[in-house]
């Protein structure tokens, strides 16, 4: 059978196998010891000093923005170009959302925009997206929003494993040096999985603490007495929810991570390949990333230079004849019902030209030359007809 690529794709190997069947003959498969492991695993490569494995980077959010103590109805700031959850979060944390305008090239959201909107709206919290894995203006973001008291979570579901220097100095995406929490998602099409999971990163010990509660019932442990006998029990002061991991997911993922640095070099090599090939065609542009910055490029979008008249549903479609599978990260929110506000005239001209070709553990030099060829050669002819 013919190869297929798709935009994502995630690799499962023996050891992986291994790992989780030797998990399913332990005594706990639930609450057990390979839930910790794994969190020291996610504190050690992202130097954050608390990491709480949850069972996907929704409930991540949910949980992060939760322990933040907002008031009700708080609007909190989200770009308008991210996967829904991003945003869907907010709603379900009982928030309320203010879309931010993308910068038409990189999609990630213009400080500008954002300035605009805190003083009208009281912005208490801001959800700072890493759309493909890129970063950028993370200390200035930050400045801003502390002289506002604004709380930062940082959305680092694409950008688990980038890195970046600031004069010298190395961070990394996770440390939560710019922001409060930092949040990330384990699903299938991530750099590593844990089938479904996610994880919330914070050098905060109280907010630490506070996620702690809400992802479990809310349970404090008590002792209840009668007579000389007692029990230990749970107390519920607050609500919370069941947003736990188990150790079958934790297994998968702690093998994966065993190959972390191995799978973000192989997607920067294949990135800077097509970089390469791209370059040499005023078809398609590439993503621009500073040179400080380190991407683990959870993605690799292209940007279709004459978008006005190449029709990218037909491109999508004869691509996907020849087993090309690409995918648009992502329409604006506010095209979308739940959100549907003002224009954002930067955002569509961001989602106009952009789309995400196949970047992944099996994608190789060979299948990269032929999808770029591809690619172009589909523009071609769209071009003629
Ligand atoms: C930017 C972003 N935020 C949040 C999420 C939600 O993560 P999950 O699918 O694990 O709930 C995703 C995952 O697709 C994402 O890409």
């Amino acid at each position: 059978m013919k190869k297929k690529y798709t935009y994502s794709k995630q690799k499962i190997y023996k050891s992986d196998i291994l790992k989780v069947t030797e998990t399913l003959k332990h005594h706990n498969i639930s609450k057990g010891p390979i839930i910790s492991a794994f969190e020291k695993k996610l504190i050690k490569i992202t130097q954050s000093k608390y990491a709480i494995a949850v069972n996907s980077g929704t409930s991540a959010l949910i949980t992060a923005l939760k322990s933040l103590n907002l008031k009700k109805k708080s609007y909190v700031a989200v770009p308008n170009i991210t996967f829904v959850a991003s945003a869907s979060s907010v709603l379900l944390s009982g928030y309320k959302v203010k879309l931010i305008d993308v910068d038409k090239d990189s999609g990630l959201f213009k400080i500008n925009s954002f300035k605009k909107i805190i003083n009208k709206y009281k912005i208490s919290c801001l959800i700072n997206v890493h759309l493909n894995g890129n970063i950028d203006n993370l200390k200035k973001i930050y400045s801003i929003c502390k002289k506002n008291n604004i709380k930062i979570i940082e959305d680092a579901c694409h950008a688990f494993g980038t890195s970046y220097k600031i004069r010298d100095k190395t961070y990394k995406v996770g440390d939560n040096s710019f922001c409060d929490i930092s949040t990330l998602s384990f699903h299938p099409a991530k750099l590593i999985t844990t089938g479904e999971g996610g994880a919330i990163l914070t050098n905060d010990k109280k907010i630490k603490d506070k996620v702690n509660l809400l992802i479990n019932h809310g349970y404090k442990y008590q002792k209840i007495k009668k007579g000389s006998y007692h029990l230990n029990y749970y107390k519920i002061e607050k609500p919370g929810y069941n947003f736990r991991i188990s150790d079958l997911n934790c297994a998968l993922g702690l093998s994966q991570l065993n190959r972390f640095k191995d799978k973000i070099s192989h997607r920067r090599k294949i990135a800077k390949f097509y970089d390469k090939l791209f370059k040499k065609t005023d078809l398609i542009s590439v993503l621009k990333i500073k040179d400080n910055i380190k991407s683990a490029y959870h993605l690799y979008p292209i940007f279709i230079n004459d978008f006005k008249s190449i029709n990218k549903y037909q491109l999508m479609e004869n691509l996907k004849k020849k087993n090309i599978i690409t995918q648009i990260h992502y329409l604006p929110l506010n095209r979308q019902p739940l959100f549907k506000s003002r224009k954002f005239p930067d955002s569509d001209v961001y989602f106009e030209k952009v789309l995400s070709i196949p970047l992944h553990d099996e994608i190789n030099f060979k299948d990269a030359k032929l999808i770029a060829n591809t690619i172009l050669n589909e523009i071609e002819k769209i071009k003629k007809i």
